[in-house]
């Protein structure tokens, strides 16, 4: 055993696993071995998701099967529809209100005695948080705003669906399209930091609930899925500043600030799903005529790309581009994050799922640097 410390684990082998393969000096992402350049554009979320958790792409008859079994566990129960009317009495955020809510669907489970090691019993339970978890964020959104949440649509695909209940209108191709890709790129991204918390308690066998739960928390932090919201809170602040971006983004790294949805742990070169998004980006521009974002975001790659940080291996990842993919979408900024966990749901489950079939509990060392052998001074005489 070794007794090197590795502090964030980076760098550490602790699993084998055939969901995705990053390869991060070339910026290169693949689910099961599919480029995720291919699914982005020649699969739905749905059979991304179905990827993930069986192993191949669906054929039509599964994936028929498999959407509508997906968009009939939609519906949440009105317990739930409570618990959220009384978050937005207490001003909570979404994303903790997300968490409260998953955490809250274990008590509507029909199998709620399902033996852990039933691995397609564990699959079922994923599939319900996954239909679940657009219909408690449209419902947050729509409470918070005075209006009655909408019932779920089971003739609408995932993408659509959630649309329509943020919304209350069908969306049109150009959003359910740009959404449902948005979806498929967050999918699933080896073990990150929500991922490898969702297998560490899955690792106990608890139930998908918890992984889901502890998964979302994990996700919430601003040096991971809450980049996305500080990098279009950033795009809004030069907006209303007098600096253009490039004076911003010089600025920012005087004061050695880090630049929202700049770096990451495995990618050392632009990530691919941010090249994707920013074509996205770049299409929803031209479209709609109104391209700020798209400029801004342009101009402090370039900037910070001149300035080298690019050839330290300090690239734009996913969310610098996904904020404003969102925002030409109409979706508020601060479900940016909950929207990743939307998607990011699937790969957890798939992880915890595959960890699982082959399990050994999570438990690894500290070392030990507090004094030793003290003796306990009674409390009145401290
Ligand atoms: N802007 C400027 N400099 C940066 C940035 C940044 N965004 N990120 C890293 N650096 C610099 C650090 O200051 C450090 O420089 P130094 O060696 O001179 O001190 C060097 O790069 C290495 O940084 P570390 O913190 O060691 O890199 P780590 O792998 O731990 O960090 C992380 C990865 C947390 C993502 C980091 O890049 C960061 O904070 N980025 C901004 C937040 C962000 O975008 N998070 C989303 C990540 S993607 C995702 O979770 C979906």
């Amino acid at each position: 055993m070794s007794d090197e410390l590795q502090r964030g684990l980076e760098g550490v082998l602790v699993a084998e696993s055939d969901l995705s393969y990053i390869d991060g000096e070339v910026g290169e992402l693949q689910y099961r071995g599919y480029p995720i350049e291919d699914l982005a554009r020649n699969a739905t979320f749905e059979e991304v998701l179905y990827l993930l958790w069986h192993g191949e792409l669906p054929d039509r008859d599964a994936l028929a099967a498999f959407s509508e079994s997906l968009a009939a566990e939609h519906a949440v129960d009105d317990a739930v529809i409570e618990t959220l009317e009384r978050l937005v009495e207490a001003d909570e955020r979404p994303m903790a209100a997300l968490r409260t809510a998953v955490s809250q669907l274990s008590a509507s489970d029909p199998e709620p005695d399902a033996d852990p090691e039933d691995f397609e019993a564990s699959l079922r339970k994923g599939r319900r948080i996954t239909a679940k978890i657009p219909t408690i964020l449209a419902a947050f959104d729509r409470l918070r705003q005075g209006k009655e949440p909408l019932e779920p649509r089971e003739d609408l695909s995932y993408a659509g669906n959630f649309l329509y209940m943020l919304t209350g209108a069908e969306p049109d191709d150009v959003s359910e399209e740009t959404f449902d890709m948005a979806l498929t790129l967050h999918a699933d991204h080896g073990f990150n930091a929500s991922t490898f918390t969702s297998i560490v308690i899955g690792s106990t066998m608890a139930d998908l609930y918890s992984s889901v739960t502890g998964g979302i928390g994990a996700l919430s932090g601003p040096l991971h899925g809450g980049a996305n919201q500080d990098v279009m809170e950033m795009l809004f602040e030069i907006d209303e500043s007098d600096k253009d971006p490039v004076q911003w983004a010089k600025d920012a790294r005087n004061d050695g600030v880090r630049i929202p949805g700049w770096g990451h742990r495995v990618y050392k070169t632009k990530d691919p799903r941010a090249k994707i998004l920013q074509g996205k980006l770049e299409d929803l521009a031209a479209a709609s005529g109104g391209s700020k974002w798209l400029d801004y975001t342009t101009e402090i790659e370039a900037y910070l790309t001149d300035e080298g940080l690019v050839e330290k291996g300090i690239a734009p990842n996913v969310d610098f581009y996904s904020g404003s993919v969102y925002d030409h979408l109409g979706i508020p900024m601060d479900l940016y994050t909950p929207i990743f966990a939307m998607s990011r749901a699937g790969g957890w489950i798939a992880h915890v799922v595959e960890y699982q079939e082959d399990n050994r509990l999570i438990r690894p060392l500290s070392r030990y640097t507090g004094p030793r052998d003290q003796e306990v001074t009674p409390i009145d005489e401290r």
